[in-house]
């Protein structure tokens, strides 16, 4: 085995192992770990170098109270009045007990991943000028730092949540109202993390064939899924997701399972 074979298995490990886990001890994270977190997030690749993140930690058990009530709030007044308006292929709207929003939130410590909008001026012109462009690039090196974040917790031996509500705005107001953060700055995501609660780890994951995913030059008209085959696959990853599934860690319509 090559050196770079041997790298490729210990990062293949890493990234099968990481998975969401919505069950997490208060036992605080030592702060020597948190540190290691963070400069995880710090080589993240952003966008023409421009480095938009920031990072927030919140230890504080009344801050992490106040973040959860804003939360709960939201899910008690829109979250579910929209869920109710699923259409019928999509199944039973979600419920409270499985929302998997906070779902721990005595977890002893909450990341924020920020970004700086202000940093945008950096983008050639022809990002600057395009919303679409720049907010793809900004996004998607807030997303770099959220994932490199994620896996360092997974390597410390840390389970994550990530809580998306944070990108709502009334939940984006309230939160940065909370936080004192200025208008720049933008709530991209919240990783709640500490140590794992979960008994058993967590069920076998649904996830797609490569051969359904991958294509190789120009595609062929059956390439891709079509509408009927989409929405029956996408029901079955949602199911499962919610309802925390046992069964096998694959999917595939075309293949009729
Ligand atoms: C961008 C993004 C946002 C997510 N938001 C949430 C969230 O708000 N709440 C939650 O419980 N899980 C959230 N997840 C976790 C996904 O549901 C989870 O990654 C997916 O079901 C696959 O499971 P795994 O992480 O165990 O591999 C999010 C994941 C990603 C990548």
């Amino acid at each position: 085995m090559t050196g770079q074979d041997s790298d490729y298995g210990e990062f293949l490990k890493l990234v099968r192992g990481r998975r969401t886990i919505r069950a997490i001890k208060p036992h605080p994270v030592p702060a020597g770990t948190v540190q290691q977190l963070l400069e995880a997030a710090r080589w993240a690749p952003t966008g023409f170098n421009l480095q938009p993140v920031e990072l927030l930690v919140v230890e504080d058990l009344e801050l992490r109270e106040a973040v959860r009530k804003i939360i709960q709030d939201w899910i008690d007044s829109d979250f579910y009045v929209l869920e109710a308006t699923r259409e019928d292929w999509q199944g039973a709207p979600w419920k409270p007990e499985t929302h998997g929003m906070l779902d721990c939130p005595m977890a002893p410590l909450f990341i924020f991943i920020l970004g700086d909008t202000r940093r945008l001026v950096g983008l050639p012109m022809n990002a600057r000028y395009s919303r679409q462009k720049a907010d793809s690039i900004f996004e998607t090196s807030l997303a770099n730092a959220f994932m490199y974040l994620w896996l360092a917790a997974h390597s410390l031996g840390l389970a994550a949540q990530p809580v998306s509500a944070v990108k709502n705005e009334r939940v984006q107001g309230l939160v940065k109202h909370l936080l004192n953060l200025p208008d720049f700055i933008y709530v991209y995501e919240l990783l709640v993390t500490g140590y794992s609660a979960m008994e058993g780890g967590p069920s076998a994951k649904l996830l797609r064939h490569l051969d359904e995913m991958v294509h190789y030059g120009r595609a062929a008209d059956d390439e891709f899924l079509t509408e009927t085959e989409l929405r029956k696959q996408i029901r079955k990853l949602r199911s499962g997701n919610v309802a925390r599934h046992t069964e096998a860690d694959r999917i595939n319509p075309k293949r009729s399972d």
